[in-house]
């Protein structure tokens, strides 16, 4: 195998030696299968392809200083994928299964697993698709289950430093009773534009309004948002918008740092008022945010004022590395040791 930098990993997909399959046929789901073939052979009739029946998770592997392999909230994942199932009329994938499949999937590419020193990390991507044939609108019989592995450095440019997000108010991302709480394809193929704008325009992520008001934060990208004033993490409430399990963590940890946390719905103009802010996801972790812009009302909201993560952030940031790299306990029993 060629030598892999694993300091220098970006956040995209590397061939590793294998993926697990699960198949749904009949009404049932199948025994588990490893695979090492990086292609899916599939009818092109499939529900998938036309009609959007995908969904997908993302979760993260971490070897420890003490060299064990430890899974982040796989548990909450399955639950998540059972939830976009129903969304989207697929058949719900046992959590057995679930965590069955990550594990293997992991164990059989160890040799994927980034060092403890590399602060990188390997990527796990869950993946559940239709894919009988129907021409018509309607669920396919059958399904399939994959997931794949992938080492991983940092989503964002910089890792933890802060970066400009842009307020895009052309596109929306999700509609309130549309499909932005669960992960399906479709509402990244809605965030496309927007995210290629953000870039165009020189910022690290597009950062979304609610759909019907355009008042209200719902989230930036591929992560939710949370913001830090009088000892207090705020986040937005919203339809909308991805339940993070980074987020559900953060609020967690804050939480036990006694810091107050609300859940609730947050007016555009309250970022004037926020002393840290961040993005967060698996992907993502914390990005701090530098500043946030609203172009077409020539408005700034400067976050970070020295341009530097806050200490709140900070605090929340090393809190869930350690936990999930292992070099402090896991008092919530949120990891999975392989
Ligand atoms: N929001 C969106 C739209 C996402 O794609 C993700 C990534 O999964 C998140 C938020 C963060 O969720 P999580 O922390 O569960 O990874
Ligand atoms: C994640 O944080 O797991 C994501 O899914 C982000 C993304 C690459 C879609």
């Amino acid at each position: 195998m060629k030598e892999i930098d694993w300091a220098n990993l970006s956040f995209g997909y590397m061939k590793t030696d294998y993926n697990v399959r699960c198949y749904y046929r009949d009404g049932a789901w199948g025994e588990l299968e490893l695979c090492s073939e990086e292609t899916l052979n599939i009818h092109m009739a499939a529900t998938c392809l036309h009609y959007g029946q995908e969904a997908f998770e993302g979760l993260k592997a971490y070897r420890g200083k003490d060299g064990k392999i430890r899974i982040f909230r796989p548990e909450a994942n399955a639950q998540r994928l059972q939830s976009t199932c129903n969304g989207i009329l697929m058949p719900e994938l046992p959590t057995e299964t679930f965590l069955a499949a990550v594990k293997k999937v992991v164990k059989a590419n160890e040799r994927f697993i980034p060092p403890y020193e590399s602060g990188a990390s390997l990527y796990i991507r869950p993946l559940l698709i239709g894919t009988g044939a129907q021409v018509g609108v309607h669920p396919a019989n059958e399904y399939m289950f994959v997931v794949f592995v992938t080492p991983v450095g940092p989503y964002f440019k910089g890792g933890f430093s802060t970066n400009p997000y842009v307020i895009i108010r052309e596109f929306d991302r999700a509609a309130p009773y549309g499909t932005g709480r669960y992960k399906v394809g479709g509402n990244y193929a809605a965030s496309l534009r927007a995210n290629k704008k953000a870039h165009d325009l020189g910022y690290s992520c597009e950062f979304y309004l609610d759909a019907k008001e355009k008042k209200y934060i719902d989230e930036c990208g591929a992560a939710n948002f949370f913001g830090i004033k009088n000892n207090t993490y705020i986040t937005p409430k919203s339809s909308s918008i991805l339940p993070s399990i980074t987020n559900k963590s953060l609020m967690q940890l804050a939480e036990d740092m006694g810091i107050k946390v609300e859940c609730r719905p947050v007016p555009e103009e309250e970022l004037e008022t926020f002393e840290e802010a961040g993005a967060c996801g698996t992907a993502a972790v914390i990005s701090p945010i530098q500043r946030i812009d609203d172009l077409e009302n020539n408005k700034s909201y400067v976050i970070s004022k020295d341009g530097k993560p806050g200490p709140i952030c900070t605090k929340l940031y090393t809190k869930l590395r350690a936990i999930q790299y292992g070099d402090e306990p896991d008092t919530h029993n949120w990891v999975t040791i392989l």
